[in-house]
């Protein structure tokens, strides 16, 4: 786990360059950053964690950091354009600077999960903070048993990392549902809890880790209960409004926990009763 160390001014960016950016969908985006003045030019971090990136005369905004943790030389963030800072980001071109700050958080426990199956269940966007997971996985194969990763996305245009996710059929299965079907869909449609059906992994040795909307979390954690996984093999990764990103100013608070700081992956056995109606047995 990479620990926030401060030093000097926690709220002072460093600069990045972009120096790639790849459309994923009509509204999202992966930019490729390299940190200046610094080599290597990525950061250390947990697949899981998240950083906050600044488009300056704009504003800030936390994204799960997407790449793989075995990247030293850059990082990458998967951004779904949705208001003022991600337009903003999405007017900028190669070349161009953005300010990072972090990593932060607490992401996957990736040591705890060593030796079991994994089992990632991701719904939109929400499949960003899973690829350095899967990246790190892949590089670790023989760490981890049986390995499956269900995918729902709203259309087949929607359908984020879809090089990614046929390199990665190679090393663990991935299975792929679409809300609703196009003329060129030949797979599964229906929401992701569709393909839990099919799972048969022991719930007793497998970890369950999830992103995606709220509402997905809910039907997903609520099947993977009555599938028999212990509360705390239910990991999912949680958003909440942020400012400071530190545990400092109190924004993201759920309870007594921040999610930016105490999460933003959290068991169910830690946060139950804590969250909305919507996400609790
Ligand atoms: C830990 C963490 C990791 C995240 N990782 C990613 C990621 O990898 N990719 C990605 O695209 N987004 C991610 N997000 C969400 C992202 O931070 C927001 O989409 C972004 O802040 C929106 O900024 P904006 O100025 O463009 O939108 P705004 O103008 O601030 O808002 C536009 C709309 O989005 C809603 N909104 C803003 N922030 C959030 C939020 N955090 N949760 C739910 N609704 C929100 C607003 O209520 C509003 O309706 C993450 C959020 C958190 C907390
Ligand atoms: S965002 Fe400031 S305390 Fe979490």
């Amino acid at each position: 786990m990479n620990e926030l160390v401060v030093k000097g001014n926690p709220y002072l960016p460093s600069l990045a360059r972009i120096v790639r950016v790849r459309d994923e969908t009509p509204d999202t985006r992966t930019f490729r950053l390299e940190l200046e003045g610094r080599k290597p030019r990525g950061l250390n971090f947990t697949p899981g964690q998240f950083v906050e990136v600044s488009v300056f005369g704009y504003g800030e905004a936390p994204f799960s950091i997407s790449s793989s943790p075995l990247e030293e030389d850059f990082i990458e963030v998967t951004v779904r354009r949705v208001g003022n800072v991600t337009r903003a980001l999405f007017r900028l071109r190669d070349g161009s600077f953005v300010g990072v700050r972090g990593p932060f958080g607490r992401g996957w426990p990736v040591e705890e999960m060593s030796g079991e199956n994994v089992l990632m269940i991701g719904g939109g966007i929400g499949i960003a903070p899973l690829r350095p997971l899967v990246e790190y996985i892949i590089a670790n194969r023989e760490s981890f048993g049986d390995v499956v990763l269900l995918y729902g996305a709203r259309t087949p245009k929607d359908i984020v990392y879809k090089e990614e996710l046929e390199k990665w059929r190679e090393y663990i299965d991935v299975r792929i549902t679409v809300d609703v079907g196009d003329e060129t869909w030949r797979g599964r449609t229906g929401v992701v809890t569709v393909l839990l059906d099919d799972v048969e992994l022991d719930p007793r040795k497998t970890y369950s880790v999830q992103c995606g909307p709220p509402i997905m979390i809910y039907f997903v954690t609520r099947r993977l209960v009555e599938m028999g996984f212990p509360d705390e093999r239910i990991l999912f990764s949680l958003e909440r409004l942020m400012k400071c990103g530190m545990g400092f100013c109190g924004h993201c608070m759920i309870g007594g926990k921040f999610v930016c700081k105490d999460g933003p992956v959290f068991s169910y056995d830690e946060v139950k009763g804590l969250l909305e109606p919507a996400v609790t047995r």
